[in-house]
Formats: C-alpha cells, structure tokens, sequence
C-alpha cells in the first residue's frame, strides 16, 4: 500500500525575510498542478508569518522548525503551538538531530513537545536516526526503536494520523552520504513494523515515514520507489528553487 507522498524542505537557520519571500513565491509556482502529492516548507520562525502569505493558495503546507508545548509562559527561546497556528503553521519539526545533537535535546523534553503539538493541533513532524558510531556499533534499531518508544510514549492512538514520522541517520546530514535505498528502506520497514507493535496495522499503514539526510534529485526517484519511503525531508536542496523543484516533481523508477 502507497501513501500520498510528502516533500518537505526544511530551511534550517537560512534565509533573511527577503530570501524566504523570494524562494517560497518560486516554490509555489513550480508546484503549481501537483495534485498528487504534499509539498510542506518549514522556514525559520522569523519569516513564518511572510512566508505564509507568499504560499496562500498554493496548497503548500507550513511548518515550524521546533515548538513549545505550553500555550504561553515565561519559556525565553521558545515558541509555542498557538504562535505557530497564529502564523500559519500547521506543523512542527521535533527532535531533528540538531536539536538532539547540538542543544542537547533528549527523549523525554522531545517527547513532550510530541504531545505539546498534538494537544494543539499541530502535526509533529517526529525526527529519529542514528549516528555513524552507532550504525557501526550494529545499533541502529536499538536506538531508532528507543527514540520511537520514547518519543510517543503517551500519544494516543487516535492522535496517531496527526503524527508524522521522519528518518534521519546522522551520519547522512549534510555529508553527501545519502543512505542506500536498502539501507534507508530497511529502516523504515523496521519503524513501521514498530508502529503495529505499539498501536496497530492500520494505523502503520496511514503514517508516513519520510526519509531525510542528502536528498537530492539525483536520489529522489529512487528513494521514493521503496515500499516503506513516504517522502523526504529535504535540507540543503530545499534551499535552491531547482533542486527542490526537482525533488518535488520526482519520477518513481
Ligand atoms: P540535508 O538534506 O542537508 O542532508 O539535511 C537533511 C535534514 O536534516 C532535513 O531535516
């Protein structure tokens, strides 16, 4: 069984309001007539609100790069689920590996902001993978199955086709090391598999898994032919109208 795709770009901390203006307006007009898949940006919180006005109309969904799951509160850094809807969000990146890796993010605080969306409305975009040291150590489903486990921990069945789940091996962000189709294939098959254990088949079989770490139009096509690959999350060639046109309008092979 095939999902409706998803094609996500994720800025990271680029683009000034003027760049996000520019490239989401060329966005919008090199998915336009895409009737058959999803196409989500999520820019920094800074140009949430613009960018939201360049893709109106567009079908293009927006998302946050990360949220709170208070509504409102002294959480100096932070940014809540109702500013995200107020700005036009309707997702949420959480538990990129950035946050895990570089500002130290663990299970539990992820695993909050999981529910923190959910209890708002918002569709968590839930980032899993594992880094070289443990892929080598032979630990990656230990690791991908803990991160899973954690991070739902609490989310209700019923909230489960609100939840996005994303792949993302570390070890393949921004190096140019895209994981196999096998490789990146294995794992998927391995967290939906997780997925009937913990809720059940149907539900495993709606989410969408998307895989993230060097996507680029010279992998797309075929990442997107594996059974269990629902779609990408796109750093680095988002940012470049091309690239990401190209990954938008991919060609099962
Ligand atoms: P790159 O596509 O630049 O490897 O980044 C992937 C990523 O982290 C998307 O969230």
């Amino acid at each position: 069984m095939k999902r409706r795709p998803l094609l996500a770009g994720n800025w990271k901390m680029h683009t000034t309001v003027l760049d996000a203006c520019h490239l989401a307006a060329d966005i919008a007009k090199s998915c336009s007539g895409l009737g058959d898949r999803d196409v989500l940006l999520a820019p920094p919180f800074t140009v949430l609100n613009q960018v939201a006005h360049m893709l109106a109309e567009s079908g293009i969904y927006l998302a946050a790069q990360n949220v709170c799951w208070e509504a409102q509160g002294a959480f100096t850094g932070e940014i809540s689920p109702l500013m995200v809807l107020d700005a036009g969000g309707v997702a949420a990146i959480v538990g990129h590996s950035e946050r895990r890796q570089i500002f130290h993010e663990d299970d539990v605080l992820i695993n909050k902001r999981v529910r923190g969306a959910l209890a708002f409305g918002l569709m968590p975009i839930f980032c899993v993978g594992e880094t070289l040291d443990e892929r080598e150590a032979g630990e990656t489903f230990t690791v991908v199955e803990r991160q899973i486990r954690a991070g739902l921990a609490g989310v209700v069945p019923g909230d489960m086709e609100h939840v996005i789940l994303a792949y993302e091996p570390v070890w393949a962000i921004g190096t140019g090391k895209t994981a196999s189709k096998e490789q990146a294939q294995e794992v998927h098959a391995f967290i939906r598999n997780l997925i009937v254990k913990m809720y059940e088949k149907n539900i495993a079989d709606q989410i969408r898994i998307l895989y993230g770490g060097s996507v680029k139009p010279d992998n797309i096509d075929a990442l997107m032919a594996q059974e269990d690959i629902d779609g990408a999350l796109v750093g680095g060639a988002a940012l470049d109208v091309e690239s990401f046109g190209r990954i938008i309008h991919f060609q099962e092979i």
